[in-house]
């Protein structure tokens, strides 16, 4: 392990660099576990972290990458012993803390998530940061009353990460009324490709803002967010929930009260990353089991160099799917 292969992003006179470089351990942060890092994921904040005023990375040198799957090598946690096969996602990694795009981590061991048996490493990044969360989204619209295999569901940000992970998962659970929500028309036939039933660009969506309109929609998970959820909040029918999980076209939210008192519409936020860590390994028992679709998922995979230009293309809008860095 003297020397390994890493993204570093570097910070001089206000711009930022990135390349491969070969490292020592010492540029990685604290942690009393160290794994072998076999697969990482592109997500979105990856993206972010590569901007200059992303607002996810402060610190450089920093080595991004919001999660990582991997084999233990050396641990001071008890929980933890060389050879056991790891997964995290979330916390600080890839943005406080030396992240995913390195062939070796060193985290604390109470941020790792045993691979549950019937998983893969491979398997585990599939999922990533992004499959996590869909995950998350569902599970809570269960919660809120989604049950109705009949129930129409609208998944904003269709051909992401978050969002194709959701029209599968939920295909796989047996909705029958799944609508994906393209930001143009070019991405509509990717939408069906990712098993959705129904597709509607974002310009179609009503943009006078009513403060009700029909009610299209039961339920929604949206990883858009602004506009996008402002416009979506009227469509949901009484009783319905809206789980978002995003902001990938914009933060600021435009709504009435009307959606809440007048048609009991809940709005409930998403967060992947500092999820506990009970709710954190049963979520992904889950994911292995009955929940598993990681062999109905698209993927493309890469390897270390390619990461830059991956990135390149979440931040200009090519980018669909699932993409796994192999270390
Ligand atoms: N809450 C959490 O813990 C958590 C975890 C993971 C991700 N996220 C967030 O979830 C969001 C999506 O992540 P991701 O990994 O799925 O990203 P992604 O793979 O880049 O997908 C983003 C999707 O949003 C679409 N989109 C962007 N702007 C749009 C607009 N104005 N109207 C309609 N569609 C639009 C994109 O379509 P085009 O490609 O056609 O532009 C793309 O399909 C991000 O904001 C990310 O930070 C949050």
């Amino acid at each position: 392990m003297d020397k390994f292969n890493a993204i570093v992003i570097r910070e001089n006179n206000n711009q930022l660099s990135f390349q491969r470089e070969m490292i020592d351990l010492s540029m990685l942060s604290e942690g009393n576990v160290i794994v072998r890092v076999n697969y990482s994921s592109l997500n979105y904040k990856d993206m972010l972290a590569f901007q200059p005023n992303g607002g996810v990375v402060n610190n450089y040198p920093m080595i991004p990458g919001v999660d990582f799957s991997g084999e233990v090598v050396q641990s001071d946690d008890p929980e933890f012993v060389p050879g056991d096969e790891v997964l995290l996602t979330g916390y600080d990694v890839g943005v406080t803390h030396t992240g995913g795009f390195a062939e070796y981590a060193r985290v604390p061991g109470k941020w790792l998530v045993h691979i549950p048996e019937t998983m893969s490493m491979r398997e585990a990044m599939i999922w990533g940061t992004a499959g996590f969360t869909a995950a998350l989204a569902v599970e809570k619209l269960q919660q809120l009353g989604l049950k109705n295999p009949k129930a129409r569901i609208l998944v904003a940000g269709a051909t992401g990460g978050v969002g194709s992970v959701a029209i599968a998962l939920l295909k796989q659970l047996g909705f029958q009324s799944v609508t994906g929500l393209v930001h143009s028309g070019e991405r509509e036939k990717t939408a069906r490709e990712f098993g959705a039933d129904h597709v509607i660009t974002a310009s179609r969506l009503d943009k006078d803002q009513k403060p009700l309109t029909s009610a299209k929609y039961d339920y929604a998970i949206d990883a858009v967010g602004g506009e996008v959820t402002s416009q979506i909040l009227p469509t949901i029918s009484y009783g319905g929930s809206v789980a978002i999980t995003g902001n990938a076209g914009g933060t600021q939210l435009l709504t009435t009260v009307l959606p809440f008192i007048l048609r009991a519409v809940s709005l409930v936020g998403i967060d992947s990353v500092a999820v506990d860590s009970d709710k954190r390994q049963w979520i992904w028992s889950l994911l292995a089991s009955d929940w598993d679709i990681t062999d109905q998922l698209q993927v493309t995979e890469i390897g270390i160099d390619q990461i830059p230009d991956e990135v390149a293309k979440i931040q200009s809008g090519h980018h669909t799917g699932r993409t796994i860095i192999k270390f």
